[in-house]
């Protein structure tokens, strides 16, 4: 085996999680990036009790085990969005999102580069389909501050790679003869589609612009499936929907702001404190709006999440389960149904399998000719999207994908084809 000195890696930094992978003449390898393991949560807290900052799931435990601090998580949904020229304030700080962003990906590149025992000045960063749905310029935005930001963490050379295209040439690595393929790539913040030929004797070629018949993706993924169940389950213990005493409703914008991940902040600022208080005496159920006041005041918006998160995740094998939210209120627990969840995604599944479709359309193909749906994507173990997908291509087989690992080790193929020779 030939031991690569390349200076080039993949790098998938996810919505959720994050990888790092090398190609070393021979294959893909994914570098563990915490405890041995190959994914690092996407995930930053700043602790002001200990004056630190930590990663991933440490990032989380921190967080969890009470410390005063701020939790960052589901950066990468700030790319392409309004929010992502500003920034956040932490200790008295302002931090930009960029540096914010900056810091996460530096440590990915400084982890990866421990591992690997070399520096990497050369990046091929994978990147979701759409940043952004319907809107070409601010798609191209968000890649140029991806790429921008990537030169700050120290990349001197950088690429970009659709997603699912990479998992096609992850999976492609094993092939043993040629399939049609529709990678189906269900992540924290997009569903990403490539419909693909793959096969043995294409793999090395270095045109393989006629086997890529067509991408699509649509943005909607695990953290949209969160706050769906947040807002249908959770939210109305804290007053969406209630009224206030004139009858008129209770304002649902902090709702919809502590229900999604990247927005959680919003809900942090002064103002929105002050704007709370100043409602106090027009709440008609007092006991729901102590609970917001307390979630808001404490701080506590990110523990709901997880906990909505870990719920979603219990129903995919589950038909109920038991969440524990002791930041509404000290022993409050709520019994969520599968039934609920489905019902809450219907709408984001439909739009999901939508995507797919358009996908096989741009390539003028018909559902019944694909041989295979490889999937990968934490999200894609959701039990309504793959009952609905399976009734969309009822002939094709389906191959499980390295959930985590598919995008950063198709990276590094594409790494090692574009940088290598
Ligand atoms: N068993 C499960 N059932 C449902 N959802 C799950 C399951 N396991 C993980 N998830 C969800 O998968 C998502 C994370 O998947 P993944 O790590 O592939 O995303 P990502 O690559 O970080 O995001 P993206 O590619 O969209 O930027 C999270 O929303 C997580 O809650
Ligand atoms: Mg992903």
């Amino acid at each position: 085996m030939t031991r690569s000195l390349l200076p080039a890696c993949g790098i998938d930094f996810g919505t959720s999680n994050s990888t790092a992978a090398i190609h070393d003449g021979e294959r893909a390898r994914l570098l563990p990036l915490e405890d041995g393991k190959a994914t690092l949560p996407s995930a930053i807290f700043f602790n002001l009790d200990e004056d630190s900052h930590s990663f991933g799931r440490a990032a989380l435990g921190e967080y969890l085990e009470g410390y005063e601090g701020r939790l960052m998580r589901s950066m990468k949904s700030l790319l392409g969005s309004s929010l992502m020229d500003s920034g956040t304030e932490v200790a008295g700080r302002y931090l930009s999102f960029r540096e914010l962003l900056g810091r996460f990906i530096g440590e990915v590149k400084s982890r990866a580069e421990q591992q690997a025992q070399q520096s990497f000045s050369q990046v091929v960063l994978g990147r979701p389909v759409r940043f952004v749905d319907d809107d070409d310029a601010a798609d191209a935005q968000a890649e140029r501050t991806l790429g921008e930001i990537a030169v700050t963490c120290g990349f001197r050379d950088i690429s970009f790679q659709f997603e699912p295209l990479a998992a096609a040439h992850d999976y492609e690595q094993d092939i043993a003869r040629e399939e049609l393929v529709l990678v189906i790539d269900i992540g924290g913040g997009t569903s990403d589609f490539s419909l693909v030929r793959l096969s043995p004797e294409r793999r090395g070629k270095a045109d393989r612009s006629s086997d890529l018949l067509a991408h699509g993706g649509v943005h909607i993924g695990g953290t949209d499936f969160d706050r769906q169940l947040s807002l249908a389950a959770v939210m109305p213990e804290m007053g969406l929907g209630a009224q206030l005493k004139d009858g008129k409703p209770f304002p649902s914008s902090v709702f919809f702001q502590l229900a999604t991940w990247h927005t959680i902040h919003l809900a942090y600022t002064r103002k929105s404190w002050s704007d709370l208080q100043g409602m106090a005496r027009d709440i008609a159920d007092v006991r729901r709006y102590d609970r917001l006041a307390r979630v808001v005041q404490q701080q506590r918006a990110h523990e709901i999440a997880i906990a909505v998160e870990g719920a979603k995740i219990a129903l995919s094998e589950h038909a109920s389960t038991h969440v524990e939210l002791d930041a509404l209120e000290d022993n409050f627990t709520l019994e969520i149904a599968r039934d609920t969840l489905d019902i809450a995604v219907a709408a984001e599944i439909e739009r999901v399998c939508a995507a797919a479709h358009a996908t096989l359309k741009l390539g003028g193909v018909q559902p019944d000719r694909i041989d295979t749906l490889f999937f990968t994507g934490g999200a894609s173990a959701m039990p309504a999207l793959r009952r609905a997908l399976a009734a969309a291509f009822p002939l094709a087989r389906t191959v499980e994908g390295d959930a985590y690992g598919s995008v950063g080790s198709g990276l590094a193929v594409t790494a090692r084809q574009r940088y290598g020779n």
